[in-house]
């Protein structure tokens, strides 16, 4: 069977992700909740008591949690034989109102939303690799009409939470590309999908009161999260893989013109550089 990982599969959009998929594929999920795990799984479970699931808690945040976690998951693979890992869907992300940071200093949308996914995909790679598999990352149409902030990507200097969710998820595609740019010739694809607006709760966790409030208005205008579910399902079995880059609802969508092969590779080095890793040195 093949095994699909999928971070932030606790509630939202990557609950409804593991629940579809739990279907055809061994999942699984991360989240940093241990409760809201556990009853992910046993939802699961009473619909599809067959279903192959398991959870792996983690703060992803912090880079030091993404490697202990990475490592916990090639060592479960390993005991349990399950010898495909075929996806990685990068989806946990957060809001957040004021400048925080993870325990390395890195302001933490920017830490969650695009560096843990960026570090995840580094240590699960080589498995992919063998599989011949698809990297997706969970993106957003906001990320359109924004640069990134070269000398400040940490937005230290003049913090805009906004700004720096849309920023995080400009990087969510640039790393897309840099992963199709590097690697599409070993036989691997990477994704971004835009779900559109969700009914979730991610605007009412970790935020400040007047954010809490603006999403509990917007969110009522949203779809329910098994809508975006089914195109990460496309994107793992359609065959041949899809060429795009970017997809919504099972189409292929434009994205921001920032979207270079100069952007994704420079992005690339820095982020390379902030998680101490070199994807060059990788043993595939
Ligand atoms: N909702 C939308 O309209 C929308 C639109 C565009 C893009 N997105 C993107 O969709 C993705 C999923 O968001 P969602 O709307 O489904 O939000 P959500 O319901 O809040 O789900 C986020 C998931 O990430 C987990 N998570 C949060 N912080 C974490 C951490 N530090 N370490 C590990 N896991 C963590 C959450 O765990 P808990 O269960 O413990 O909270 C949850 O499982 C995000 O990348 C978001 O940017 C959402």
């Amino acid at each position: 069977m093949k095994a699909v990982v999928i971070t932030g599969a606790s509630s939202g959009i990557g609950f409804e992700i593991a629940r579809l998929l739990s279907k055809n594929y061994f999942v699984i999920g991360i989240g940093r909740n241990e409760n809201n795990c556990a009853h992910a799984k046993e939802l699961i479970y009473s619909e599809n008591p067959g279903a192959k699931i398991e959870y792996f808690i983690a703060d992803l945040v912090q880079q030091k949690e993404v490697n202990r976690v990475a490592y916990e998951i090639q060592t479960y693979l390993e005991n349990n034989d399950i010898l495909e890992l075929y996806g990685l869907i990068n989806n946990a992300g957060c809001v957040r109102s004021w400048y925080t940071t993870s325990e390395e200093g890195y302001e933490q949308q920017f830490a969650l939303n695009h560096l843990a996914g960026f570090l995840l995909t580094y240590r699960l790679l080589p498995l992919i690799i063998k599989a011949k598999g698809r990297i997706i990352m969970t993106g957003s149409q906001s990320h359109k009409g924004i640069k990134i902030c070269w000398d400040d990507i940490m937005l230290r200097k003049r913090y805009n939470p906004l700004t720096a969710y849309k920023q995080s998820k400009l990087c969510n595609i640039l790393f897309a590309k840099g992963l199709n740019d590097r690697f599409t010739s070993a036989g691997i694809r990477a994704y971004v999908v835009d779900p559109g607006l969700v009914r979730t709760d991610i605007g009412n966790k970790q935020a400040g009161f007047l954010v809490n409030l603006i999403w509990s208005i917007r969110k009522k205008y949203g779809v329910s999260p098994e809508i975006p579910a089914k195109t990460y399902e496309f994107l793992l079995e359609t065959n041949p893989a899809p060429k795009g880059l970017y997809y919504c609802s099972c189409n292929e969508k434009t994205y921001s013109r920032q979207v270079t092969s100069e952007n994704a590779d420079r992005l690339f080095l820095l982020s390379e550089k902030l998680s101490g890793i070199s994807y060059d040195r990788l043993e595939c």
